[in-house]
């Protein structure tokens, strides 16, 4: 079986981050979210992946994972023009899968679960012409919805506006190549975009049968910034199992529970609270951070406090006064307080940008 993972699309909601980074390549944990999917489907025993990825971000995502062999897969870059939608993009991928049975995965969304059964059921259940991972969720307008009776799937829907169930379509699809007729009979949705619901409701009016697969373990489609700090709270808590400490900490710092330092990386004179990872060569001085925080490469820190919250690479942090708290701050950004008057806020932030400054 292969596998797609979907890259493409703007990631609007992630700006100013995904002006240069695409939104999968953003580290949770230190760690890409693209990669986290890579390792679920390689469990699943796929190794031959297709990532859809757009013109604009096509070179970064190359750049990162190369032909996949560092993680053991294999991968093929395929371009989507335009974020057409979730079938558009789907159809972009005909040739690589061929008339092969495929598992198809959001790749920004993380989950927990082991994904391992969801395909066995697919590869033993020869009848099914699609089986979708599903979720019982609070807010089932802001997905897609599936409608069941019994484990059959009787209807899916695109963001209802008056939800007819709670079941959300999460991401993962497995599916065989009829699919590709269901693309071909569908229309652009009222957003504009070829939906992937609109050709599994296709496949339920004309061709086999479409299965539900639910799960209850933890899942998060990583749209939003606080999804992402969410994300990274969950990872430090639950996925990392080794933390090790490459760097130096001096006497007069104390680190407790589990910290991660990488290597090159000093910390003087400050109090750690993991769970905590920090990456090679930077600098924490003076400084407190606190559970849940992760720290990419090359990051000062000094006289300050920083907690729950993702530090991407070279960003440079200092004497400032206000505790940093649930915040997602992208590469080589600089934030620090100076004395002197007039007293204010300087401000040099790219668009979209946020600032909150307390009271
Ligand atoms: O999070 C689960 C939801 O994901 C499902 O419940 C919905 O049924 C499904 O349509 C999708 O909704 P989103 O609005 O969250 O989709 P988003 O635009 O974020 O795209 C999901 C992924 O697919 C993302 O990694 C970008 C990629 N993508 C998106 C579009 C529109 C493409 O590769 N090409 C595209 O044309």
């Amino acid at each position: 079986m292969k596998a797609i993972v979907l890259c493409a699309g703007k990631g609007t909601r992630l700006r100013p981050l995904t002006y240069t980074t695409a939104k999968h390549l953003i580290p949770v944990a230190n760690k890409p979210v693209i990669l986290y999917t890579i390792e679920k489907i390689k469990s699943a025993g796929i190794t031959e992946i297709g990532i859809i990825v757009s013109p604009e971000n096509k070179e970064d995502f190359e750049k990162t994972l190369g032909d996949g062999r560092e993680f053991g897969v294999h991968l093929t870059y395929i371009l989507q023009p335009e974020p057409k939608g979730l079938a558009h993009a789907v159809s972009m991928a005909k040739d690589f899968l061929g008339d092969e049975e495929f598992l198809m995965y959001l790749g920004d969304n993380l989950i927990l679960d082991d994904i391992r059964p969801f395909v066995k059921e697919f590869e033993e259940k020869k009848e099914l012409s699609a089986l979708i991972m599903l979720s019982p969720v609070s807010d089932p307008s802001r997905f897609g919805i599936a409608v069941m009776e019994n484990n059959r799937i009787v209807k899916t829907i695109e963001k209802p506006k008056d939800p007819p169930s709670n079941l959300a379509i999460i991401g993962l699809y497995l599916f065989r190549k009829d699919i590709f007729e269901g693309i071909a009979n569908i229309k652009p949705s009222w957003r504009g975009e070829y939906e992937i619901t609109d050709a599994i409701d296709w496949l339920i009016q004309h061709r086999g049968t479409v299965e539900g697969h639910i799960i209850y373990g933890w899942w998060k489609d990583t749209g939003k910034p606080e999804d992402l700090i969410e994300a990274n709270h969950k990872i430090l808590d639950e996925v990392i199992e080794e933390f090790k400490i490459e760097g130096v900490i001096e006497a007069t710092s104390s680190v407790h529970g589990r910290v991660s330092i990488g290597e090159g990386t000093e910390v003087v004179n400050s109090v750690i609270r993991g769970p905590v990872i920090i990456g090679k060569n930077c600098t924490i001085s003076n400084a407190y951070i606190g559970p849940y925080t992760s720290i990419g490469n090359g990051v000062l820190i000094e006289n300050c406090e920083i907690e729950n919250s993702i530090v991407m690479d070279e960003v440079r942090i200092s004497n400032f006064s206000a505790r940093i708290d649930s915040s997602l701050i992208g590469k080589k950004v600089e934030i620090t307080e100076m004395d002197g008057k007039p007293k204010g806020v300087q401000i040099i932030a790219g668009d979209l940008s946020k600032v909150i400054v307390a009271k």
